[in-house]
């Protein structure tokens, strides 16, 4: 067995999760990392960080070794894998970036190697899955020559009071003495402490029900924020009475994107069928949130002339980050777009680069430039947009036009007749 003072970590997929934790681990131990894609690497090493959840002097300063070839890696003795587990179009688990990991771990690995998980997966991907990938590439057996550990990672981007070293970390090894090594080394970086599951499926099915219960209790409100429309009630008002009871979930309506909360249902859903179960509440969960998008567009449209000029504000998947994968602000603008209606968007966090990349978006440079609209659409709750005042808002549009705030981040200001104001 591996002893703590010969550890060498290999980390593949240098992401939100991954560069995290990777900085986290070389505080105390030797580490490496490695990311199949070049360019990510490229910036690493001029330490930039385009995700912006670390700082160019915590890159500067740290211990990290930046690995362009896997081969590299061929010392190491424990791999742990954070590279990304999407869906495809018909939101089935793409498993291609884990196969392809375990496919370069296997071609370094060395007998008494531990591998490691921390993406997110349904339960029995680990073991029966990645451990026959990985015995493929390598030539060695599955709990013999090599052995399997998975530990979730719980990180929420923009969040930085829940970081990799304040969030308690679930582990699980295949063995008693790989789920020891875990729990060293995780208890060793991160302050939070350590849960030990009982085995690799439990702690694999403890992170995707995490994202899957947020999910459907986000639909659920959705769902009445919805229901209140038709009857003429105020949500947040209603949201504002029920939370003072003690036991009422505090969730708030609104797009639900980005590639954990809308995704991880479906990985979980996946599992379920395979285990011959059809998973009713987790898929009319996803339903209901991937149509918020459609039910705030045709709201709008009903309160506009066709052709109305439209600014959104926001484009990232969630308040206060970068991220811009499986924006939902994305799908209102393309059927904002559909509608006939003339739509600018801004986002002052969002890669200008990666809008166009992603959605064919060109983002507005400058709000103060884009004045008079006949609505404006606060779309993500960023500090910026939180911290407008009414003024400011009154002057982007005309004075009977519309202000939609999808996040109710306006909802304390007074807007004057005729302007009308609507939201969630
Ligand atoms: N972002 C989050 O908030 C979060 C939180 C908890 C769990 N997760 C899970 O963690 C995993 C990683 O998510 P992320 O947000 O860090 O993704 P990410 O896209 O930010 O980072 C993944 C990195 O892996 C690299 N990569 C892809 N294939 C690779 C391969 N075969 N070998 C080496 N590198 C490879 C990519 O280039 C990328 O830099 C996913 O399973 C996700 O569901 C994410």
């Amino acid at each position: 067995m591996i002893v703590i003072s010969d550890l060498r970590i290999a980390i593949l997929g240098l992401g939100y999760v991954g560069l995290p934790l990777g900085l986290a681990l070389s505080r105390h131990f030797r580490v490496f990392g490695y990311d199949s894609n070049p360019i990510r690497l490229r910036e690493l090493r001029q330490n930039v960080d385009s995700t912006s959840e670390t700082s160019s002097y915590t890159l500067e300063h740290s211990k990290i070794t930046f690995l362009e070839d896997i081969k590299d890696a061929q010392d190491c003795n424990v791999f742990i894998v954070t590279v990304p587990t999407p869906i495809d179009s018909n939101n089935i688990p793409d498993l291609s970036a884990l196969c392809a990991a375990c496919r370069d771990i296997g071609s370094v690995l060395s007998s008494g190697d531990i591998v490691v998980f921390e993406s997110t997966v349904y339960p029995g991907v680990t073991e029966n899955i990645c451990g026959p990938e990985l015995e493929s590439s390598s030539g060695l057996q599955c709990g013999s020559g090599f052995f399997l550990g998975y530990s979730p990672e719980r990180i929420n981007p923009g969040d930085r009071s829940h970081t990799v070293e304040t969030v308690c970390k679930v582990v699980a090894g295949q063995t008693k003495g790989v789920t020891e090594l875990l729990e060293r080394i995780y208890g060793t970086a991160l302050s939070a402490g350590v849960h030990v599951a009982p085995n690799i499926r439990t702690a694999e099915a403890a992170k995707v029900i995490e994202n899957a219960q947020r999910d459907v209790n986000i639909a659920f409100i959705n769902e009445v924020a919805m229901i209140f429309k038709n009857m003429d009630i105020d949500t947040g008002d209603v949201l504002a009475a029920a939370r003072t009871k003690w036991n009422f979930l505090d969730f708030e309506p609104g797009l639900v994107g980005g590639h954990c909360i809308g995704v991880d249902p479906y990985y979980l859903a996946f599992g379920a069928q395979q285990a011959g179960h059809e998973p009713d509440v987790i898929l009319a969960g996803r339903r209901i949130n991937d149509a918020v998008a459609s039910f705030v567009v045709d709201q709008i449209a009903n309160m506009l002339r066709p052709s109305s000029r439209i600014l959104v504000l926001g484009l990232t998947f969630k308040e206060n980050v970068s991220d811009l994968r499986n924006s939902k602000v994305a799908e209102l603008v393309t059927l904002l777009t559909q509608k006939g209606f003339q739509v600018s968007i801004h986002d002052p966090r969002a890669a200008r680069l990666q809008a166009k990349a992603f959605y064919g978006i060109d983002l507005a440079e400058d709000l103060d430039e884009s004045y008079s609209f006949d609505a404006v659409i606060g779309a993500v709750g960023h500090k910026e947009y939180r911290a407008l005042d009414s003024s400011k808002l009154l002057r982007m549009v005309k004075n009977d036009g519309v202000i939609a705030d999808l996040k109710g981040i306006w909802r304390a200001y007074d807007f004057p007749p005729p302007i009308r104001y609507w939201r969630l």
